[in-house]
């Protein structure tokens, strides 16, 4: 399939490493994909689900202690730790390497070895990267199928070329004749690793098959191997959605946004707008790769080809067009299979069916206080079948991006929206993004999370210099005045008495409809000392009952609560240490004397 050196170089000498039966080359086709999807179920690894209500579906579970991306077992591995910076695990290449060669030694018997090309970005586009990862899961292959350009095309594309190679094994060999795992993995986390390597662009995952950990083109490759290709090559490889936003008056703008997880991203990306006039169209919900075009403009294409989308609570109220996404052609991951070949999931919408097989395969039983589906239980969906899909979803010169937003959960002191001073500021705005943590929900220190720019997570190397290559974006600009304006939003504000402030979902149009309005030049703002905010009669609230008295705490910016978040910002930027931009103590001494 290809005469590429690097590449068949590459794939023998893993081969010889990992020891598998064979070397199969994935082409992506139809065929392809259904007898691997056929062997599957023949083995009990996936459930075909009802032909007539979930076409071409297939519903998997995981085994219990694989259910996520393990971030204490995600690893930056450069030469000098201050490279991977304070907010990642570091260890140096060669003591990583050495160690995890050791379990990929024959971690591959008994199984076959899966050559997976894929293309991060529409093939041919010059924003998009060739990836190759070799799997020894069939269940990484469909999804991959999904989730990216995937097969014979993109080794096409490449001819010759470079591209990044990503290894993945579940790390669970098999001895002749042994009966394989419905979910093969290492069973111990210590023995997972979620490896990276940015100096040589590599990827080595060992010991998981789920999600991020296992399908290398997203979080891996698309945001932290991304990121620092970025840096090096002036992009931004964001943890963003991106969408186009129309007003009654037609004009069409895209904007990108950056959210915590568990902050609704999707949602927003696709969200039904409740004000007539409106359209939302989703280019993206997950990733935003960012390029200056030759005019200057920053485009942004959504490198992905499908959504990896939380299942549960996803219903025909919250969001009807990621749940019509899933309709068909869908695998489906750790929820409930009902007795009639559907899925089920908390927060769908309706009752659990009576019979329905919970996502440790085992009988419903809803009195039990067990739930059908794990509550990080996904869908992996072509983006193409979401009813709102953008039309220039696939345009290989990416989208316009007027407007840039931030967000996360935070009950008090940020107001619904402000804006941005101007790109050094919205930088600073990113580099101080939070969510709100319960101490019993994730078992942390209950308060502020900072997560910057969303990226915490994701970052392929030193937070501290990434906030600086924002800075360089904006000084490097072509034309500073095709910038994109900066953001802030908080859907979550809440009263003094607990009760939420703002609706959200559908509604948040409003507030999107002001930062268009914003982006068009219609509207002025108010200087607060955090940044502009809307005049109260800018923002649309009419058919809300209620509202108009919530607006004033909604928008406002308590001088005594920002004094307090100071505090929490100056531990927040202190870790940091020589590597924090001047640009961004600046910034933050600017708010301080703005709040005195
Ligand atoms: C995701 C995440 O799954 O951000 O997209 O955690
Ligand atoms: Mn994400």
């Amino acid at each position: 399939m290809t005469n590429n050196k690097k590449l068949l170089d590459w794939v023998n000498e893993w081969a010889s490493v990992c020891q598998p039966d064979n070397v199969y080359w994935c082409d992506g086709s139809e065929e392809e994909n259904q007898r691997l999807l056929d062997e599957m179920v023949a083995s009990g690894a996936a459930i075909k689900l009802n032909e007539k209500k979930r076409p071409g579906s297939y519903a998997f579970n995981s085994d219990p202690s694989d259910v996520a991306r393990v971030e204490n077992r995600t690893f930056i591995c450069t030469e000098k730790k201050e490279d991977a910076g304070p907010t990642n695990n570091w260890k140096a290449p060669a003591e990583m390497k050495a160690e995890m060669l050791e379990s990929y030694k024959g971690c591959m018997k008994g199984r076959t070895m899966y050559v997976i090309p894929f293309s991060m970005g529409p093939l041919g586009s010059n924003i998009a990267k060739i990836g190759v990862e070799i799997s020894d899961s069939a269940y990484v292959v469909v999804n991959m199928r999904i989730m990216t350009r995937m097969g014979k095309a993109v080794l096409d594309v490449l001819g010759d070329d470079d591209f990044i190679p990503c290894i993945h094994s579940v790390g669970s060999p098999l001895e002749p004749g042994q009966q394989d795992l419905r979910w093969p993995c290492a069973s111990n986390i210590d023995d997972k690793y979620i490896s990276h390597f940015p100096e040589t662009n590599e990827i080595w995952s060992f010991g998981s098959g789920y999600g991020g950990n296992a399908l290398l083109g997203k979080k891996c490759l698309a945001l932290r191997i991304a990121s620092t290709m970025a840096k090096r090559e002036g992009w931004l490889a964001e943890h963003m959605l991106i969408m186009g936003i129309t007003n009654p008056q037609g004009a069409k703008k895209y904007i990108a946004a950056a959210f915590p997880s568990a902050c609704g991203k999707t949602n927003l990306a696709m969200l039904i707008p409740t004000i007539p006039g409106y359209t939302v169209e989703t280019v993206g919900d997950d990733i935003a790769w960012m390029k200056f075009d030759n005019e200057g403009v920053l485009r942004a294409i959504n490198p992905e080809a499908g959504f990896f989308g939380v299942a549960p609570m996803t219903s025909v109220e919250t969001n009807p067009n990621a749940l019509h996404s899933a309709d068909k052609n869908t695998i489906f991951t750790n929820v409930g299979v009902t007795p009639d070949g559907d899925v089920w999931w908390e927060g769908i919408g309706y009752d659990c069916p009576a019979g329905t097989i919970n996502w440790k395969n085992k009988l419903h039983d809803p009195a039990s206080g067990e739930l059908a589906a794990h509550p990080n239980a996904r869908f992996t969906a072509p983006a193409s079948q979401c009813p709102c899909v953008d039309p220039a979803w696939e345009d290989p010169a990416g989208v316009p991006i007027s407007a840039i937003l931030f967000g996360g959960r935070r009950p008090t002191t940020v107001p619904l929206v402000y804006q941005a001073f101007d790109w050094n500021h919205g930088t600073f705005m990113g580099s101080i993004v939070g969510s709100e943590v319960t101490a019993a929900a994730i078992g942390l220190k209950a308060g502020v999370r900072r997560d910057p720019f969303a990226m915490l997570p994701f970052m392929g190397y030193n937070m501290g210099d990434y906030f600086g290559h924002w800075v360089s974006i904006g000084e490097n600009a072509p034309d500073k005045s095709k910038l994109p304006m900066i953001f802030n939003v908080n859907w979550f504000r809440k009263s003094s008495d607990g009760k939420w402030l703002w609706p959200g979902y559908g509604e948040n149009i409003r507030v999107l409809g002001w930062i268009i309005d914003r982006v068009l030049g219609n509207v002025d703002a108010i200087e607060t000392p955090i940044g502009l905010i809307p005049k109260k009669e800018d923002i649309n609230i009419e058919g809300l009952a209620g509202q108009a008295e919530l607006m004033d705490d909604l928008l406002a910016v308590d001088k005594s609560l920002w004094m307090d978040e100071c505090e929490l910002i100056a531990e927040h930027q202190a870790q940091f240490g020589s590597s924090l931009p001047a640009e961004m103590k600046e910034q933050f001494e600017n708010l301080k004397s703005r709040l005195a």
